[in-house]
């Protein structure tokens, strides 16, 4: 089978293996995990933050972050297809009693000028206090579209104009930087927070970091820990993010390619219809046009391919290090045959 499900579907290669069987480990709770330690500072500076935390998943970053920066009755401003309020299973309302204010962004991006009227006035006691907006890069549902960096600066800008924070899920920042050349500490450098995933394009098999200032990761270890998220030797999984930071990040590069053969190659079909604008890193949504997705999804598995399920309407499908270009021709004629 050919699995585009998604990136997160990739598994550790040899060379990972062999880092994670000799990872030095130690109890992390205790924080004399030597392997969890070096990712986090490797991570931290990397991102150009004062200090990074490992967690087992994107939804607890994005989710611890989104507690440490609010209280409850607070409100964050998001996509209306965010990660955080379509597939975190309703978390921030369950865990840190905020809600989800979603604004309809173009490809996953919304403006200031749309945001900025949203924002809830002090004085007004009685409504929802605005703490945080969210922005996420790429953009997930949307098909790992890219935030224009100008756009983020000037979001940046709008949250401190009236003293909010502002939170990156950069579950995939990596897809966004090796696309534009613009490093991943630049991005960060904006935001208050970020979420990035190892266990996506950068092929661990588990894990995220979340970063920002020392007091901020002093807060958000206290929210891990009370969530169940306190390992022990964690090592052997810290040393697959340490390896993935180290050597999966240029690589993305080819998944970008390989994601923009396959969508010429849809665009050309009268079958499917794509929005080529918004086939810019390793993410494709396109519809059917003469099936149901339904039809393609079991049709496509039967060939030997697994896609999956976008927005609704639409089909998925994810490039990633274990398909090979090689792969990517075999899916056409797949494709094809549909
Ligand atoms: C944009 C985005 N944020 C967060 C996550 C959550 O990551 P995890 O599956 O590790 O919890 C995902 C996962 O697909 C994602 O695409």
């Amino acid at each position: 089978m050919i699995d585009l499900r998604s990136d997160t579907v990739t598994k550790p290669t040899k060379e990972m293996l062999k880092a994670m069987y000799d990872a030095e480990v130690g109890d992390d709770v205790y924080k004399e995990d030597p392997t969890a330690n070096e990712l986090e500072s490797y991570a931290a500076e990397l991102l150009n933050k004062e200090a990074a935390l490992f967690v087992p998943s994107g939804v607890m970053g994005n989710q611890i972050c989104l507690n440490v920066l609010t209280q409850p009755m607070d409100e964050v401003i998001c996509e209306k297809d965010a990660h955080i309020f379509q597939y975190e299973s309703g978390s921030p309302a369950a865990l840190s009693g905020i809600q989800l204010l979603q604004v309809e962004g173009k490809r996953g991006v919304f403006t200031p000028g749309q945001i900025e009227p949203l924002i809830r006035p002090t004085s007004a006691y009685y409504m929802p206090r605005t703490k945080v907006i969210e922005v996420e890069n790429t953009h997930n549902r949307a098909g790992g579209t890219i935030n224009p960096i100008e756009n983020i600066e000037a979001l940046c800008n709008l949250a401190k104009k009236y003293n909010l924070f502002f939170h990156l899920d950069g579950a995939r920042i990596w897809n966004a930087s090796v696309a534009t050349g613009i490093p991943p500490s630049k991005y960060a450098s904006y935001f208050d927070s970020i979420s990035c995933c190892l266990s996506k394009g950068l092929g661990a098999p588990i894990g995220s970091i979340i970063a920002g200032s020392k007091d901020f990761i002093k807060e958000a270890y206290r929210i891990r820990k009370a969530w169940g998220g306190g390992m022990r030797q964690v090592g052997v999984i810290a040393a697959a993010g340490l390896f993935a930071l180290k050597n999966n990040i240029e690589r993305l590069k080819e998944d970008h390619e390989k994601a923009k053969t396959l969508a010429e190659f849809l665009n050309q079909s009268d079958s499917f219809d794509i929005d080529m604008d918004s086939v810019q890193t390793n993410i494709l949504i396109f519809k059917p046009i003469k099936n149901s997705v339904e039809e393609i999804l079991a049709k496509a598995k039967e060939l030997g391919l697994f896609l999956s399920v976008g927005s609704i309407g639409t089909l998925r499908a994810v490039t990633h290090m274990d398909v090979s270009f090689e792969d990517i021709e075999k899916v056409k004629l797949i494709l094809g045959e549909l």
